[in-house]
């Protein structure tokens, strides 16, 4: 199954449930002997890469791409360059890793980096492609749920800097995002509960409780001892998992199509639930809690932040948090991890959605969701969020 879509101008083509051995198809196989390219991965996705590009990174997959960081000549026109995992690696030292791997390769403007990995690698290999002699080829294989559902998906690229969620970042979308599903039979639960929660998330955005509900019906899988293997072997959730990832890329697309760089406020809807979620992974130490733990609380509160503006229905906000309860996600407040409001408080008010000191938050509405804006200068807005986030929302 493929989408395509047209961000900026550039067209994007997605393909969701490909075989290893498609994607080295896809790739280009050996066939342009002479157009570099280089593989970044981390630490968990090195043996990926090595299956997915076998006559890249030779026949025996994990004979060349080992877990051991690094970079290291895989053949004449392709390196693999193995980053440590998780998400206090995205930073500059390991831009710059992939930087001088690519120079390193002989990569000239028609070489291609390909990111293997999470949204970690692929947000990093797409920031490193964008500034590479001013803009190089560029391929993603999402390996993370999340992945596939939505870092790999419409051009933000980027990294953390002074402690601050992708801080630097440009706008890149990559023409091709081939999507492994037999990747994810390696991911941790944990994890694949992080991707769940982006998913929720952009079923709270869709017009009607359709994709919502069809999220809901999985969530018997999560709670069985055979998860998350079942969710792949099953047929019946195995289909239901696509049409989920399906639903999930269509949807970012088309608004990423009508806003590909933020200008409006199309695109800002994607933000439910990441500005407090940012905040909340930022004051808790990058890289404490997974990004979906993180957004799933911040929907919890932009939930109470719409209620208490008269926004959000009090039947949604419940039919909301409610399914993020069962899927097991932190939906109280204060969130445990959270070490003490004036740190929370710092980091919100210096989210990149900021604008002439007025921050942008999502909330829900009877269907979709909604814009609104709190004034940092004004006492009473920001108590009301000092409230929500101390667990006090009237
Ligand atoms: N660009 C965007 O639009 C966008 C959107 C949402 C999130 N993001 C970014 O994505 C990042 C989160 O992405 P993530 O949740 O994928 O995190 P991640 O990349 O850190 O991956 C999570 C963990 O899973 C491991 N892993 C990856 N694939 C695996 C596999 N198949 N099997 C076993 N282990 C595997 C990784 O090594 C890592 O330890 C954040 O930095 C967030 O800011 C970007």
């Amino acid at each position: 199954m493929n989408l395509t879509f047209t961000f900026d101008g550039i067209a994007s083509t997605i393909y969701i449930e490909e075989a290893f051995d498609d994607i080295h198809a896809i790739l280009g196989g050996d066939a342009d002997g002479g157009c570099a390219r280089l593989l970044v991965c981390d630490e968990n996705t090195a043996g990926i890469a090595a299956k997915i590009a076998p006559g890249i990174v030779g026949n025996a997959a994990g004979s060349t791409a080992g877990r051991t960081q690094g970079v290291r000549v895989i053949a004449r026109s392709c390196e693999i360059c193995v980053l440590p995992a998780g998400e206090s690696a995205k930073n500059w030292a390991n831009v710059e890793k992939i930087l001088k791997a690519a120079r390193d390769a002989g990569l000239g403007r028609d070489g291609v980096f390909i990111g293997v990995g999470g949204g970690v690698i692929t947000d990093m290999t797409a920031f490193a492609a964008s500034v590479y002699m001013r803009g190089a080829k560029l391929a993603l294989a999402p390996t993370t749920l999340l992945g596939m559902v939505d870092a790999a998906v419409g051009g933000k690229t980027g990294f953390d800097l002074f402690g601050i969620k992708n801080f630097v970042g440009t706008f890149y979308p990559s023409p091709l995002v081939i999507m492994p599903l037999e990747s994810l039979s390696t991911l941790s639960g944990r994890e694949w509960k992080s991707g769940f929660a982006e998913l929720l998330k952009t079923a709270v955005l869709d017009s009607d409780d359709d994709f919502l509900d069809r999220i809901g019906r999985l969530k018997g899988a999560f709670s069985s001892p055979d998860f998350p293997a079942n969710i792949l072997q099953d047929s019946f959730l195995r289909g239901e998992l696509l049409a989920c990832i399906a639903r999930s890329v269509e949807i970012k697309g088309r608004i990423v199509e009508e806003d590909p760089e933020e200008t409006g406020t199309r695109r800002r809807l994607l933000n439910l639930g990441h500005t407090f979620g940012h905040a909340l992974e930022a004051s808790a130490g990058l890289g404490r809690l997974t990004h979906g733990e993180a957004v799933a609380w911040g929907i919890a509160r932009a939930c109470d932040l719409g209620q208490s503006l008269g926004v959000t229905g009090r039947d949604r906000a419940e039919k909301i948090t409610g399914l993020l309860f069962s899927f097991g996600y932190e939906t109280w407040a204060p969130h445990p991890c959270m070490k003490d409001a004036g740190r929370f408080m710092d980091a919100l008010f210096n989210d990149k959605k900021k604008t002439a000191g007025k921050l942008a938050f999502i909330v829900p509405e009877r269907r979709g969701c909604g814009v609104v804006f709190i004034e940092k200068n004004k006492r009473t807005e920001t108590e009301r969020i000092l409230h929500i986030i101390n667990g006090e929302a009237a």
